[in-house]
């Protein structure tokens, strides 16, 4: 059994790692930290982990073989050198080393990277992309949910993109986190829909590091035009994806594309018709139809999954399973809860 810690567990994210590890057959919780119910037993604060028998800590106290950290952007990076010194394997779901520009990492988030030393080091943690990197890596850095959606729905036909790309994404409330914030309040929320980060939303640049290494050097970086919105439900992202392509193809050879990238990664599901967050709901699947717009020749890539589990969670164990040789099926093959 190897030995995990969770750095915020009083987080959405790192309490969902809670959940999902616990019946993770090959590692045991031996540890969990948060500042705001540091020294509580972890049953009293969160009853559905009754089982785990942990008093929440204000910090890690001993080694562990991995670490999850699911703290905010600047927080996380102040703490992964020193998990790393310790010899453990690290995978981080914040932002912070995600890109491999630390200067396109300052203009967005706006703070000094604290240890820029490590963003070479760092492997981005799309399995589906790059599954014989992260079986080596010390620091994984998880992506965001958006661009998981996103990333997936256009890596199978990255080369084929010629022009702008519309990413128009809706999201659960709890892709904003647990700590309360007034736009998240159930009255602001409900019967509600709302854009927001219209002139420029931090997980933009993610997409185009990636789909840009996807199309390689004699092609340009993608334009995308990103938009989320946020719409009342608690998980869940469907991100409809809009993109005028080179030639004209038919819809029966851009499936056949999609299912053949996808071939082998059990978590990257081409479905027969459009997706549902519902049909995603608690499971680690993202699934994608691809479909070719007569009128306008586009290709629509419809792409969904559950913001906490393939958008986070769900996918940092994925990663741990590959940096560890298991299975990447291992603990989180569950169905979507239904209805
Ligand atoms: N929510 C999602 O769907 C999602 C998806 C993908 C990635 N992520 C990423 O995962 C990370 C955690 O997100 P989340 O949604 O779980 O967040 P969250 O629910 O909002 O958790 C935030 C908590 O972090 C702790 N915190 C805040 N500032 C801190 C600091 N400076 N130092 C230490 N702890 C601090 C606080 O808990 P205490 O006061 O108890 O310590 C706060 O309640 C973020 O980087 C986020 O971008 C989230």
């Amino acid at each position: 059994m190897k030995t995990v810690g969770i750095i915020n567990v009083t987080g959405y994210a790192g309490v969902e790692l809670a959940r999902l590890l616990l019946r993770h057959p090959a590692v045991r919780i031996t540890q969990v930290t948060g500042r705001s119910e540091a020294g509580k037993k972890l049953a009293d604060v969160f009853p559905h982990l009754s089982e785990l028998d942990l008093t929440i800590q204000p910090e890690l106290e001993s080694p562990s073989d991995v670490v999850f950290v699911a703290l905010p952007h600047k927080a996380a990076a102040a703490v992964v050198p020193s998990l790393l010194a310790t010899g453990a394997r690290v995978v981080d779901i914040s932002a912070d080393f995600r890109l491999h520009d630390v200067a396109e990492y300052q203009s967005w988030y706006q703070v000094d990277h604290p240890c820029p030393e490590l963003l070479s080091e760092a492997v981005y943690g799309l399995p589906e992309l790059h599954r014989d990197r992260i079986r080596e890596a010390r620091l994984v850095a998880n992506p965001g949910c958006y661009p998981t959606a996103a990333i997936l729905a256009l890596a199978p036909i990255a080369d084929l993109i010629n022009g702008p790309v519309i990413i128009d994404a809706k999201s659960g409330i709890s892709g904003g986190g647990r700590s309360l914030v007034l736009t998240n309040h159930f009255s602001e929320v409900n019967e509600n829909c709302m854009a927001y980060g219209v002139h420029g939303h931090r997980h933009l640049p993610e997409i185009v590091q990636e789909i840009a290494e996807l199309r390689g050097n004699h092609l340009d970086a993608p334009s995308v035009l990103f938009l989320p919105h946020l719409v009342p439900m608690t998980r869940g992202i469907l991100a409809s994806c809009y993109v005028p392509l080179r030639d004209r193809v038919s819809e029966a050879d851009v499936r056949q594309r999609f299912r053949a990238f996808y071939q082998g990664h059990p978590f990257a599901r081409v479905v027969d018709a459009p997706p549902q967050t519902k049909q995603t709901l608690g499971s680690n699947f993202c699934l994608m139809y691809p479909t070719v717009d007569s009128r306008t020749g586009h290709l629509v890539v419809l792409s969904c999954l559950d913001n906490l589990v393939k958008g986070a969670s769900g996918q940092a164990i994925q990663n741990m399973n590959l940096m560890f040789g298991w299975d990447e099926r291992l603990g989180i093959d569950s169905i979507a809860v239904y209805p």
